[in-house]
């Protein structure tokens, strides 16, 4: 957090540094009574016939009679006394680029000094090489407007240059930086994101730049450099951005940067991976005000010699390994530097101990301790800090007592920040508090009873975060607590009851609003409807439809009504939120057909309407949401075909969950359309005829080593991204995970009324990790290909009527863990492998005609088998014995590290279901379906 805030302020000081030459903004205002020159304003026409104007930018430049001074068109100045134009500014909207390209025919503004084309879309053209004859140029901006190609190496004749900023392009590879030595008069130069890893003696060629002063060379894949370049004295830097790269301490450019006499004042080395303790050199670099060392590998603690910077004004420390004492740390900055510094950024290290007297830090504004191993109290001393004004201390153990005393003088506090820890919260009930908080973040913390009165006295916070912070209160009269602005408020996960006031509808228009885990009840405002993201999931909710209707909000992505107690018929009017890309509704009582106006839903991505009692065909107008890629409508009683039009009109589907419905009829072949496909869910419903050979189309279940589409849903708010929860069945068990990256791709066809063969094709389904066919009427012999699918760990061919041979190619299949092919018509040997000789008899049970270990029946010509407990010995525990004998615990426990290696830091979620059900899988085998 600290980090990329941090970033973005100093991105901010840098991008103004780039963005603002001392050249005043005095464009446009073209002189009254100029004309301009006829040559220069057929060449401004030819310029504009180049570009594409969506948004009319530039209709002044017209040829109209009155509007033929060019000196006064958009963007347009001329010089005084001749009227020639000298400076031309492109650069208009942020959103609203210019397309096109750059005419090369600019290259005739002979008297232009300032160019700037910044935030356009020139679709990765070059650079007009031209450019170079425009000898008279100082400014030149090219950042942000999508060229591409080669940097043209002509640019090293515009001997005037003082200013050149091309960050943010497309551009190839340079092979080299030649070209800028010319530039003797360079004052400013950013190339952020210009691929400089071949340029060895980039340095060198930036060192020989004599009045350069600000050098920003971010994000450059910059190569490290072992060999210092020659210094002559000094250089005359005041911002050096080298942030982002992958520079180490065995680089050099620390060493050239230590010799060369600097007095550089903002110095930027975020992002690189420089290593151990940070050099005491920088201390020797008086001038520093910034210096911005986060996300490196320093260890250690921060040198004595730091005291003495008088000028640091901000330092940032945040994400490396520094593991001192806090105590010592501030003992280290103390003696000038504790009275310049203003910024303090060391979140996320390993710093210990306690919380130490910080009052002599007088200057303090921004401090940021969290994620680290602080511990004890926090000292009263804080509240004297009266120049504070965004603090960060959660993610460290600390204990004791947080009271009034804690914020006494802290008159200018506006973010303040805290979480997973064991303080208690003491204010009076009638505290008034001397700040005016902007956020406020308290995030599993023993917030003790109640919603915070005091907040009754703020009047500016548009953040709020109390969740999983042990509140039991009603929120019935707490209306109050809804900032009067737009807002984001995270309440969920405490015991908060009662019903949600009714505010009027403006009042939480584009907010994002999170009350889930709580025991909220009755009807659901209008107001509520307004915002952006909401989420009331995991409630007692009740009532829906009249305030739903009342709202009228295009700009809802997120609603999650979840696991409530709504009933009765969806309301049907979604047509005023045409841009919900996400809609969760199960888990409630709501019945009846699904209404029409969900067919104005065209943005929809997740349909969730599990658990419920809808009934009825799938409706046609479900072939507008063309966008969906999660369709879950398990547990409920439609009816009817499966619909042709569901393979056609839903290219992205990726989990396809029909489950436990009345469907019937044939699987349509148009299901195999779904290239994206990962879950195939269509178990207890009547569904008959053959299961389709166009299965082999399923291309995503066909691909086990592409990560595939991840069902991550992001919106533009807040970059706030949502991804899907998704169920799987496991022996009538559901397990809930977020679907992420490859998950289990599966198919479930149990419970139907399917016949004829299981169809061979399904052998290239070879990323499918889980196939459950039981409970049918399938016949034949089991295709000896489907030994091909060999990512299978779960295979269900129960209850039906398959006879043949097991196929041996099945124990090809290294990673199966679970089989079941009990109840079939199954004959002759049992296949030998490794992985079979981990199941055991109840697999096989129902087909009187199989012989061979595990069965106690010998094949014919054959000796009494082993001791069947032979190759189970390596931390399988046989489940024999229990009711449902055959799950082995050596299923949980590979299935837990397969899954878990592939979704830890992904998933904590699954981690923990599966750890659970590890110390319950006694509990789970008397589950049955
Ligand atoms: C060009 O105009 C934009 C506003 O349209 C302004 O932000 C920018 O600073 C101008 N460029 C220069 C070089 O002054
Ligand atoms: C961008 O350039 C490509 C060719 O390089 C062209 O196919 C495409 O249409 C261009 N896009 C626009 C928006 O001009
Ligand atoms: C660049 O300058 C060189 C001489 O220094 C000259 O020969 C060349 O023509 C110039 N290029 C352009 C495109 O003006
Ligand atoms: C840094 O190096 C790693 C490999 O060591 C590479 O994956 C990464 O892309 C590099 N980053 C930059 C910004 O060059
Ligand atoms: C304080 O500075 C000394 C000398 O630079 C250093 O050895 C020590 O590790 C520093 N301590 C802390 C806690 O930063
Ligand atoms: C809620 O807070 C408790 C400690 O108070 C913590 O153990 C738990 O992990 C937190 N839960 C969530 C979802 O953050």
């Amino acid at each position: 957090m600290g980090g990329s805030s941090l970033q973005l302020l100093l991105t901010f000081f840098l991008f103004l540094l780039c963005m603002k030459p001392a050249l005043g903004n005095y464009w446009g205002v073209g002189n009254a009574n100029l004309n301009c020159k006829e040559r220069e304003r057929q060449t401004l026409i030819k310029i504009k016939e180049d570009l594409i104007d969506d948004h009319d930018h530039l209709s002044s430049w017209s040829t109209e009679v009155g509007r033929e001074d060019c000196c006064k068109w958009r963007g347009v100045h001329c010089n005084n006394h001749a009227g020639h134009v000298t400076q031309l500014n492109l650069s208009i909207s942020d959103v609203e680029p210019l397309r096109g390209k750059l005419s090369p025919f600019l290259s005739e503004l002979q008297y232009l000094t300032s160019l700037d084309v910044s935030y356009n879309d020139f679709n990765h053209t070059q650079i007009p090489k031209s450019i170079a004859s425009l000898s008279n140029l100082r400014h030149l901006d090219f950042s942000r407007a999508n060229f591409g190609r080669n940097i043209p190496f002509q640019l090293g004749n515009l001997s005037s240059l003082q200013y050149l900023d091309l960050g943010w392009n497309n551009f190839n590879e340079p092979e080299n930086l030649e070209w800028l030595r010319p530039l003797s008069s360079l004052s400013v130069l950013c190339m952020t994101s210009v691929n400089l890893s071949k340029v060895n003696n980039w340095l060198h060629v930036v060192n020989q730049l004599p009045y350069l002063t600000v050098l920003v060379l971010r994000t450059c894949s910059l190569p490290n450099i072992f060999s210092i370049p020659h210094v002559n004295s000094s250089n005359s830097l005041d911002v050096l951005n080298l942030s982002d790269n992958n520079l180490t301490s065995s680089s050099s450019v620390l060493e050239w940067l230590f010799n060369s006499n600097t007095s550089v004042v903002g110095l930027g080395l975020s992002h690189n991976q420089f290593q151990g303790l940070i050099p005491d050199a920088f201390s020797k670099i008086h001038s520093l005000e910034l210096l911005i060392l986060n996300d490196n590998e320093f260890e250690g603690g921060i040198p004595k010699s730091f005291s003495g910077m008088c000028n640091l004004k901000i330092l940032s420390l945040s994400n490396n390994n520094l593991s001192e004492l806090l105590l010592g740390i501030v003992h280290n900055l103390t003696g000038s530097a504790n009275h310049s510094i203003e910024e303090l950024y060391l979140h996320n290290n390993h710093i210990m101990g306690s919380f130490p007297d910080l009052t002599a830090f007088s200057s303090l504004r921004v401090l940021f301790l969290s994620a680290n191993r602080l511990s004890g109290t926090i000292p009263e001393s804080l509240g004297k800090q009266s120049n504070l004004e965004r603090l960060y201390v959660g993610g460290n153990p600390f204990e004791g007592v947080i009271s009034e005393a804690h914020f006494s003088k802290l008159t200018k506090l506006k973010v303040f920040h805290i979480y997973n820890n064991s303080l208690v919260f003491n204010f009076s009930s009638n505290w008034v508090p001397p700040f005016q908080l902007e956020q406020l973040y308290f995030v599993s913390c023993q917030l003790g009873f109640g919603l915070p009165k005091w907040l009754q006295t703020q009047k500016s916070y548009y953040w709020l975060d109390l969740s999983n912070s042990t509140i039991l209160d009603t929120l019935s009269n707490s209306y109050w607590i809804f900032p009067n602005q737009k807002f984001y408020m995270n309440l969920s996960d405490n015991q908060i009851s009662g019903h949600i006031p009714n505010l009027s509808l403006e009042s939480s228009f584009g907010s994002i609003i999170d009350l889930s885990s709580n025991e909220l009840e009755g009807e659901i405002p209008s107001f509520v409807f307004r915002g952006v993201h909401l989420d009331l999931s995991k409630n007692m909710l009740s009532k829906l439809a009249f305030s739903l209707c009342a709202a009228n909000n295009n700009s809802l992505r997120f609603l999650d009504l979840s696991n409530n107690r709504l009933s009765g018929e969806l309301p049907d009017c979604w047509m005023h939120f045409e841009g919900l890309k996400i809609l969760k509704l199960e888990n409630n009582n709501f019945h009846g057909k699904i209404p029409s106006s969900v067919g104005s839903l065209i943005e929809i991505e997740t349909l969730d309407l599990g658990n419920n009692n809808f009934s009825g065909e799938l409706p046609s107008f479900l072939k507008n949401c063309s966008k969906l890629i999660f369709l879950n409508l398990r547990n409920n009683s439609f009816s009817g075909l499966i619909p042709m039009w569901l393979g056609r009109s839903h290219p992205n589907l990726v989990d396809l969950i029909l489950r436990s419905n009345h469907f019937y009829g044939r699987m349509p072949p148009h299901l195999c359309h779904l290239t994206y496909l990962q879950i195939l869910d269509l178990a207890l419903n009547k569904i008959t005829g053959s299961i389709p050979k166009c299965l082999n189309n399923l291309i995503s279940l066909m691909d086990k080593k592409n990560p595939s589409v991840a069902i991550s849903h992001s919106y533009e708010v807040l970059s706030l991204s949502y991804v899907d929860h998704t169920i799987w069945m496991w022996k009538g068990r559901e397990y809930e995970y977020r679907n992420n990256h490859v998950l289990v791709k599966s198919i479930d066809l149990s419970s139907n009324k399917l016949n004829g063969v299981i169809p061979k094709e399904i052998g290239v389904l070879d990323g499918l990790i889980s196939l459950n066919l039981s409970n049918n009427l399938l016949t034949g012999k089991i295709t000896s290909d489907i030994g091909l699918l060999y990512s299978l760990e779960v295979l269900d061919l129960s209850d039906n009527k398959l006879c043949g041979e097991i196929p041996s190619t099945l124990a090809l299949i290294d990673r199966l863990n679970f089989l079941n092919l009990r109840n079939n018509n199954l004959s002759g040997r049992i296949p030998i492998g490794p992985q079979f000789n981990t199941f055991i008899a109840s697999a096989y049970e129902g087909n009187p005609n199989l012989c061979g270990f595990p069965l106690p029946k010998n094949c014919l010509g054959e000796e009494t088998p082993q001791n069947p407990t032979v190759n189970r010995s390596n931390g399988d525990i046989s489940m024999q014995g229990e009711e449902d004998g055959f799950i082995t615990l050596g299923f949980y426990v590979s299935a837990t590290i397969g899954f878990v290696a592939s979704f830890w830091g992904v998933c904590g979620t699954l981690l923990l279901n599966w750890s659970w059900q590890l110390s319950n899988f006694k509990f789970l085998n008397n589950i049955r379906d």
